[in-house]
């Protein structure tokens, strides 16, 4: 049962634990309903602290027996943990306790998943296995023995020793608990090695299930880059003989970092020509390299309490960012950066659910696994590089390894081996761990007597909690244009600190057109109002790659906004300036194909509302499909040029070369489908030898309202394989018509395979139904309604999961009164749900404000 009133956690509360651990040693005596965990535990007080309280951790255990030194005690437990007098001294505490792994659907702790244990125990589910200071500070060496009749038996570190039925693994390097990983079951490896620079030799397995085994290559190709990588560019070498990952079908994230054992969402790992699209392997060659990183970014060097999550994930994501710049196209990855960014973030940094990169108070951490700690976390750290330069980052990257090696961090521990490297006060720059909300920078411009001087100016709005923003430090990369497309000043970071700020460039020729925010250098909102000829020239010429892409992008916006507000036609700029774009063959496909994006209704929805205006989904819905048809029309004699300056003669890689002649044919063959009906796509999707080229002739066919034959054909061809299914399931839901999207995703959850259990399975419908943008938002509230129904129905089977899916009502107050109603009443009828979990009642009533 939930706490009536639930509890806040607050950074400025944190105490060290009054003891220290030296040794931990579990046996796990495995059995479905009835595993015992045994633990041997060497305990000692902690000479920085005075207070000898001895709580520890856990929830859903059944004790069975506790000692101390010897001598059997009865601690006092409630449902969070237990309390017991102990030593002045050092102690051996002994524990056993009963869990049932069978019966765990919320997949936190130890579960089983198709007959495998496996378990998650960031952030903090080691407690559900064992009593223990269940907190990242407490850091200790562990040793394992595992007990099963399983053929495979894991767990971290080294493998110490093994007979019939059981195996013991040695972990030399200090963890905290969050680290923990254990895993059991009938699996298969796909082995490799890797010589590290100092030239220990590493053993790899990737593990999966019987029938899995053909989906491994890639992913092992990718780790073995990452090991490298991290050699080249950081210095870092792989610390223990083993190195494991594990594919495992239920699980509530991507992947967990755990020592030497990574466990791997099975969609984020197992890859195959026929099975995964490009999208599907650029994803996972980043995500094998963002849990590989964490090795020393999250292990060796780990956060002090929750609250500083962004240490390990921010720099982390920001590592496997820069992996895949330079193992694919610089560009064309901070293009898309910038999307998800402005597609995911900046909703979350402008709604209810705002808060710092270090947030300074929850009731439950795993709902602060969000946007805003990842990628904005990911981007102060972008700008910081930017501000001190490439070589004093590197300075200061090696002395945080050399300094905090071992030890459980800050952020000011960060900053300050910045400031040591650089001698540079920070304390300003700091405000963008403590500062919610997306920063607006607007630019004036004045040219006179051959000086342009640019006036930059910020400001934030207020967001929950926090009504009153200081100045943040901007680094704003600029470059100038001159009338005939040459750069005449080359690209200089201009450091925004105050509230406004002039910078003059002087000597000038002629009236430049200025490039403003080059390579997105902040992640800010730009008020930078250029007339759409400027737009168009910066389109045509700009020397950046990214403001190149950016000025198309602002000229669809600008065209769509005033389709939506004045019934306004198609700009001819926008189509003459991507006509001009997508022609030229010296440009690369991938991001050739990113130039006919467009913005998400959402986007625009946020656009509308910004601007005063209350967003119509329809009417958004009919600009984009009216754009859609005048690029395609604009566009017609160059589609068959674009189709065959894109066939691929060689045989099937998932590298970008391919990946983006791929992609540009992808997009070319949408457009030419609202030309043709639809038959070009029938025929692609006939002779399809890969997942990327059979995806997207189907979501062709289906945008067309054909396709019904092909979709059947998908189903008995992929029924097998739970990966596919689940793309089978949500591409339907993404693609149905606004008017039957509830209806379709609402039939999906009838259909057999609909194991709402499996939270890909679950995200594959519910996901795609919220992302439907005009569909989800239906007039009459039946898509809200929808979600809430199945947000109810998974709270007591997997509360994590449904907190996160609840943020799709997130920005509820930018549309009219009546769906506001009716978003508000789904959302107290959830919050009112007798038993609603810990973690749903705070998103909820967070949403709600
Ligand atoms: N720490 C994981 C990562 O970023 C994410 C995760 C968090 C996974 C919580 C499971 C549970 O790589
Ligand atoms: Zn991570």
């Amino acid at each position: 049962m939930r706490d009536a009133a639930p509890t806040t956690i607050y950074l400025k509360d944190y105490t060290p634990f009054g003891y220290l651990v030296d040794s931990v040693h579990l046996t796990f005596d495995l059995a479905d309903h009835a595993t015992r965990v045994t633990s041997r535990i060497a305990f000692r007080p902690n000479p920085e602290t005075t207070d000898r309280t001895f709580f520890l951790h856990g929830e859903e255990l059944t004790l069975v027996r506790a000692v101390i030194d010897g001598i059997e005690v009865t601690p006092s437990i409630t449902d969070k943990g237990l309390t017991v007098d102990v030593p002045d001294a050092p102690f051996i505490w002994e524990s056993v306790v009963e869990i049932d792994p069978g019966n765990n659907t919320a997949l936190e702790g130890l579960y089983m998943s198709n007959g495998m244990y496996c378990t998650q125990c960031e952030a903090e589910g080691f407690r559900k296995i064992t009593y223990y200071p269940d907190r990242p500070d407490v850091m200790s060496t562990f040793t394992v023995r595992i007990n099963g009749n399983l053929p495979v038996l894991l767990s971290n570190g080294n493998p110490s020793g093994k007979g019939d039925g059981w195996a013991e693994w040695t972990d030399p390097w200090p963890k905290p608990a969050y680290l923990f990983a254990l895993v059991a079951g009938d699996l298969i490896a796909h082995p490799d090695r890797f010589t590290t620079m100092s030239g220990r030799e590493v053993e790899l397995n990737l593990w999966v299930r019987p029938g899995d085994e053909g989906k491994c290559a890639f992913g092992m190709e990718a780790l073995k880059k990452s090991m490298k990588w991290d050699e080249d560019v950081y210095g870092r070498e792989y610390d223990l003989d083993v190195f494991n990952i594990v594919a495992v079908d239920d699980f509530n994230m991507g992947a967990m970092e755990n020592k030497g054992l990574n466990i791997f969402n099975s969609s984020a790992v197992l890859a195959s020509p026929e099975t995964s699209t490009d999208v599907n392997f650029e994803r996972i060659e980043a995500i094998i390299a963002h849990e590989y990183f964490h090795n020393w970014t999250g292990n060796r060097i780990t956060c002090r309490d929750w609250f500083q999550l962004c240490l390990k994930e921010g720099l982390t994501v920001f590592r496997d960012a820069q992996f895949t710049s330079d193992m694919r196209s610089a560009p064309v990855k901070r293009i898309h950066d910038a999307i998800d960014l402005r597609a995911r973030q900046f909703p979350e940094d402008n709604g209810p659910l705002s808060h710092p990169v270090r947030p300074e108070s929850f009731q439950e951490i795993n709902n602060f696994y969000t946007a805003t700690v990842y990628e904005k976390g990911a981007e102060v750290i972008g700008m910081l590089k930017r501000l001190v330069g490439d070589e004093a980052y590197s300075k200061a990257l090696d002395l945080y390894f050399d300094r905090h090696d071992g030890q459980a961090c800050t952020i000011e521990d960060w900053i300050k081996v910045f400031e040591d490297t650089t001698d540079r006060d920070l304390s300003q720059f700091k405000r963008w761990y403590s500062q919610s909300g997306t920063p607006r920078v607007s630019v004036t411009e004045d040219w006179t007597d051959g000086t342009l001087t640019l006036t930059l100016s910020q400001r934030s709005e207020p967001t929950p909690g926090q009504s009153r923003k200081l100045p943040h430090v901007i680094p704003v990369a600029v470059g100038l244009l001159g009338p005939n497309g040459d750069e005449v000043h080359a690209t200089q970071v201009l450091e925004l600190t105050e509230a406004e700020q002039s910078f003059q460039f002087t000597g000038l020729a002629a009236k430049p057109v200025a490039s403003i925010l080059r390579d997105f250098s902040a992640p800010v909102i730009l008020e930078h109002d250029p007339s759409n000829t400027e737009r168009a020239f910066l389109l045509a010429h700009d020397t950046d790659p990214f403001n190149r892409w950016q000025a198309g992008r602002s000229l669809a916006q600008d065209t769509l906004l005033r389709m939506i507000r004045q019934d306004a036609t198609p700009d001819a700029d926008y189509l003459d300036g991507i006509l001009a774009v997508l022609r030229d063959g010296d440009l690369d496909p991938a991001y050739r194909a990113l130039m006919l994006g467009l913005p998400t209704h959402s986007e625009l929805a946020a656009e509308l509302f910004d601007a005063g205006d209350t967003p119509d989904p329809m009417a958004i819905w009919t600009a984009v499909e009216t754009l859609r048809q005048a690029t395609a029309q604009h566009l017609q004699d160059l589609l068959p040029r674009l189709h065959s300056e894109t066939l691929i003669d060689t045989p099937f890689s998932p590298n970008a070369e391919q990946a983006g002649k791929r992609s540009l044919g992808g997009a070319a063959l949408s457009l030419t489908s609202r030309l043709d009906g639809g038959s070009k796509a029938a025929e692609e999707y006939a002779a399809a030898d890969n997942m990327t080229l059979q995806l997207t002739a189907l979501s062709c066919l289906l945008r067309t309202g054909k396709g019904q034959d092909e979709l059947s054909a998908f189903y008995d061809q992929w029924q097998h394989d739970r990966l596919v299914m689940d793309k089978w399931f949500g591409l339907q839901v993404s693609m149905a018509a606004p008017a039957a999207t509830v209806d379709t995703a609402r039939a999906l959850t009838e259909h057999t395979d609909f194991n709402w259990k499996n939270p890909n399975r679950f995200r594959a419908v519910m996901g795609a139904l919220a992302m439907n943008h005009a569909g989800f938002h239906r007039a009459d509230g039946a898509g809200y309604a929808l979600l809430a129904d199945w947000l109810i129905r998974l709270d007591p089977v997997n509360p994590q999961t449904t907190a996160r899916m609840c943020s799709a009502f997130q920005i509820w107050k930018r549309y009219d009164a009546d769906r506001q109603d009716l978003i508000r009443a789904q959302l107290n009828r959830i919050l009112e749900t007798p038993n609603l979990s810990r973690d749903t009642t705070e998103m909820v009533s967070r949403i709600l404000g």
